[in-house]
């Protein structure tokens, strides 16, 4: 397959690209680097990136950023990032993506553990999250083409715990490498609508 991977230079990105290079043709995107450069809060720059890759199999989202800090300093500014960039840059890379994606191919998003197991600091990724998932329930019964979509929700990745680790007391955290095997799940196999929890459940 040929598999978009946006945020490929990343923490989890990265574990992605080991995880599937060895199988198929991975074009590496990020907004400073890579094969191609896109940034995905912007709709027109991903169409460029679509235009520039031609056709394709697989689009993976491994990127996508959200605001950190005390609730009771949030503005409704302070969920524009989260809205914006890691939401709304999600869903554009469906929306544009779907016209040039080949029959059957897949697309699988990043969303996390914070809409069902909260911080504190966490209400826009709680927010940014909830409407991933929402979205690729959603999307899954109405993609057309025999089109499918998934989202992979890690908890907190075991690389990531320098910058992290304060927010995470309490929680186990994953190696990056565990978390890219839900994004094989999702690429290689045939589910749909998918909501793939790595190393986390709701009952815990
Ligand atoms: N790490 C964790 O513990 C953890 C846990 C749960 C969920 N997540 C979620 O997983 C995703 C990836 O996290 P990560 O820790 O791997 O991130 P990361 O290490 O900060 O890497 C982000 C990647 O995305 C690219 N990128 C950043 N802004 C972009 C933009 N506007 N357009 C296109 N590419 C962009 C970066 O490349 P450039 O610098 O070249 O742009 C980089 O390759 C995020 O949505 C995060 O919320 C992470």
């Amino acid at each position: 397959m040929k598999i978009i991977l946006i945020g490929a230079s990343g923490t989890i990105g990265r574990a992605i690209d080991a995880e599937l290079a060895p199988r198929h043709e991975i074009v590496r995107v990020g907004r400073s680097g890579g094969d191609v450069r896109a940034d995905i809060a912007d709709p027109a720059s991903i169409e460029n990136l679509y235009a520039a890759v031609g056709a394709f199999d697989a689009v993976i989202c491994a990127s996508g950023k959200v605001t950190f800090g005390a609730f009771e300093d949030f503005t409704a500014g302070s969920f524009e990032l989260g809205l914006r960039n890691k939401l709304m840059g999600q869903v554009n890379l469906v929306l544009l993506g779907m016209k040039h994606i080949r029959d059957g191919g897949s697309f699988t998003l990043t969303s996390g553990l914070l809409n069902d197991d909260p911080i504190r600091e966490g209400v826009s990724a709680a927010l940014t999250n909830g409407g991933i998932d929402g979205f690729v329930r959603g999307a899954a019964i109405a993609l057309p083409r025999g089109l499918r979509i998934n989202a992979v929700s890690p908890t907190v990745v075991e690389e990531s715990l320098p910058a992290y680790g304060p927010y995470f007391r309490g929680y186990k955290a994953v190696p990056a490498a565990e978390v890219a095997l839900g994004y094989a799940r999702s690429v290689e196999g045939a589910q749909t609508g998918r909501v793939y929890r790595i190393g986390w459940s709701r009952d815990a």
